[in-house]
C-alpha cells in the first residue's frame, strides 16, 4: 500500500479528496445549535465516539486535563436551566433599548431540550505530563481543554449531532449543582442532542445581532498591524 502510494506520489498519510472535502464541511458547517433539538436519546456509541473525539484532542505536554461529566437526568438539567435563566436576567441588565429587545428575542440555550448535556471541565494541578510546557503560561491548560471541545464539536457535526456551548451560568453554583471540586474550572457547558435542522448561517448573525469579520481584518504580517 504504502509502496503504491509512493509510486503514484501521493505521501503516506494523506487525506482523499473525500476525506478532505468531509474535514472542511464539519468545520464550515458546524453550528452553535440551541433551537432543533429532537427528544430522541443519543445513542451510547455515538456519544461515546464524540467523546472519544475529545479526549484525542491536543494537550499541553500530553496532560489531558479534562474530565467530562454526562448529565441526562432532567432534574439536574432543570437545576441548571434556573441558574442559566437568573445569569441570563442580570446579563440583560448590561443592554439597554433596541439592543436589550434583541437580546431579550434570542435563544441562548437548550439545556432542557437537548436530550444530554455535557459539561467540561480542566484541572490545572493534574500530575500527568510532568509540567512540561506549563512553566511560562499556566493557562494552556485551558486551552488544551477548549481544543477537546473543539474536537467534540466538529464530530458531533459530522454524526449530525447538534451542540450548543452555554456559558451564561454562574459557575460557582454549576460547581455546587454538579459538586465539581472548587479547584477545576469549568470551560465550557454544552447541550448535545439530534436535531431537525442545522442553519446555515449563526443564529446571532441571522437574528441581526453580529457578522463575521473578514479573514483580513485579523491577518498582520510579520508584525501586529494597528487600525
Ligand atoms: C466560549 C463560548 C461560549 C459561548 N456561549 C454561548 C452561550 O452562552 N449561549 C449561546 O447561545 N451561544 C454561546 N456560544 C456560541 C456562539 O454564540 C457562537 O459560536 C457564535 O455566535 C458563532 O456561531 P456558530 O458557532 O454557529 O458558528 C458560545 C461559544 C463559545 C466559543
Amino acid at each position: 500500500m504504502k509502496a503504491a502510494m509512493k509510486q503514484a506520489g501521493r505521501q503516506t498519510g494523506a487525506f482523499s479528496e473525500e476525506e478532505r472535502r468531509g474535514v472542511y464541511r464539519a468545520i464550515y458547517e458546524r453550528r452553535d445549535v440551541r433551537s432543533h433539538f429532537l427528544p430522541d436519546e443519543v445513542s451510547d456509541d455515538v456519544l461515546n465516539r464524540i467523546m472519544d473525539a475529545a479526549h484525542h484532542a491536543p494537550s499541553v505536554g500530553f496532560m489531558q486535563p479534562w474530565d467530562f461529566i454526562l448529565i441526562r437526568e432532567a432534574s439536574v438539567r432543570r437545576a441548571v436551566h434556573c441558574n442559566f435563566e437568573s445569569a441570563s436576567r442580570r446579563a440583560a441588565q448590561s443592554y439597554q433599548g433596541e439592543q436589550r429587545a434583541l437580546y431579550d428575542s434570542l435563544k441562548l440555550a437548550g439545556i432542557l431540550e437537548a436530550p444530554v448535556n455535557i459539561c467540561v471541565t480542566c484541572d490545572h494541578y493534574r500530575a500527568k505530563g510532568s509540567g512540561l510546557g506549563r512553566q511560562t503560561d499556566p493557562a494552556v491548560a485551558l486551552y488544551s481543554t477548549v481544543c477537546a471541545v473543539q474536537n467534540l464539536w466538529l464530530a458531533a457535526r459530522a454524526e449530525s449531532l447538534g451542540v450548543g456551548w452555554v456559558s451564561i451560568l454562574d459557575m460557582d453554583e454549576l460547581k455546587t449543582i454538579l459538586g465539581i471540586p472548587p479547584a477545576l474550572s469549568i470551560v465550557a457547558y454544552l447541550c448535545i442532542g439530534n436535531v431537525s435542522e442545522f442553519n446555515s448561517q449563526p443564529d446571532l448573525e441571522a437574528k441581526g445581532w453580529e457578522t463575521r469579520s473578514t479573514l483580513e481584518s485579523v491577518t498582520h504580517l510579520d508584525r501586529w498591524q494597528g487600525a
